[in-house]
């Protein structure tokens, strides 16, 4: 009885366009499930404190927020797996009680409130493709639906190159600042040339773009980024594993080159026969979604 009256206020503020205070649970016939994306690394939330839970995975601390009445977002410590309730988020900071501190070895966890997602059908059987997400239905059992793919520039932790030019002015990160106009410049040697992208954590890449340094017409270093091989890379139990998923070839001005990889690292390599120059990058854009590993 309560549970409907609940449901029914949330259909009517939904209707009229007003947000309701603990919109994570997502009624659809009962079932619900939110995405916890909007992740803060080293940072905890304080204030509107529910409960300490200790020994829970991501996973556990997640469902428990979900499942609680209140609960909008979660602090998680994985250093000893401790979960932390909170009614708050830094999205829906409703009562103003909630402050954002440093505090390393925390990550803080909230949902995209746009994003609606799966339910104890999905949770329990995954059929979908890794760039489809599943969603439990009220008919039935459930339903493949494309994700919304987002830059991953906000969860690139480091870049790299294989040598910085000799002024310092143009590091790796230049190549991923979400900027074309500044540019990553190796120095002419050592060779071979490469670049690489380290994520916090892993990510499903859908496509990258990538950009030349600009503008290219009738510059001398329109083919700098020619040829260079497009690896994603992956760290599981102390292994490697390299997965190639394209190639600049003749770059121009800019290249979409699509890669449906799960990827730790991005890196863009020039083999030893084309790394007569420099490397000279524009921009390197990402996109995909991030993964989460419970
Ligand atoms: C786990 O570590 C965090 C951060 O140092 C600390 O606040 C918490 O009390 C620890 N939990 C346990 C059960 O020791
Ligand atoms: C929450 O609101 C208060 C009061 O407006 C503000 O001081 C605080 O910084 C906000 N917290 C976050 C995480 O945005
Ligand atoms: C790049 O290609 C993908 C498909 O592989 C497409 O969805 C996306 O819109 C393209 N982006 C641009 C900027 O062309």
């Amino acid at each position: 009885m309560k549970k409907k009256k609940q449901i029914f206020i949330l259909c009517i503020l939904t209707a009229i366009n007003i947000t309701f205070p603990y919109i994570l649970k997502l009624p659809e016939c009962n079932k619900y499930d939110a995405i916890f994306s909007k992740i803060k690394y080293n940072q905890r939330l304080i204030g509107d404190f529910i409960t300490f839970l200790q020994s829970i995975s991501l996973r556990q601390c997640l469902t428990k927020c979900m499942w609680h009445d209140t609960c909008q977002s979660v602090n998680h410590f994985r250093g000893n797996n401790s979960c932390e309730l909170l009614a708050s988020s830094v999205q829906r900071n409703r009562t103003g009680n909630a402050v954002l501190v440093s505090d390393r070895g925390w990550n803080h966890f909230e949902t995209d409130f746009n994003i609606i997602t799966l339910g104890p059908w999905c949770t329990a059987n995954n059929p979908c493709q890794p760039n489809e997400r599943c969603k439990d239905v009220c008919f039935g059992t459930h339903k493949c639906v494309s994700f919304t793919t987002e830059s991953l520039r906000d969860y690139i932790e480091t870049a790299s190159q294989s040598s910085d030019h000799n002024t310092g002015e143009f590091p790796a990160i230049k190549a991923f600042d979400g900027n074309n106009d500044v540019y990553s410049h190796t120095a002419r040697s050592p060779t071979p040339h490469w670049i690489k992208a380290t994520f916090k954590q892993r990510v499903f890449i859908n496509y990258v773009i990538f950009v030349n340094r600009l503008p290219i017409i009738s510059s001398p270093y329109d083919q700098r980024n020619d040829n260079m091989r497009l690896e994603t890379i992956l760290h599981d139990g102390g292994q490697s594993r390299v997965t190639v998923f394209g190639n600049t070839g003749i770059l121009g001005t800019q290249k979409n080159i699509s890669c449906m990889q799960y990827a730790d690292e991005f890196q863009a390599f020039q083999p030893l026969e084309f790394s007569t120059d420099y490397n000279n990058i524009g921009e390197i854009w990402i996109y995909g979604r991030v993964v989460f590993t419970f």
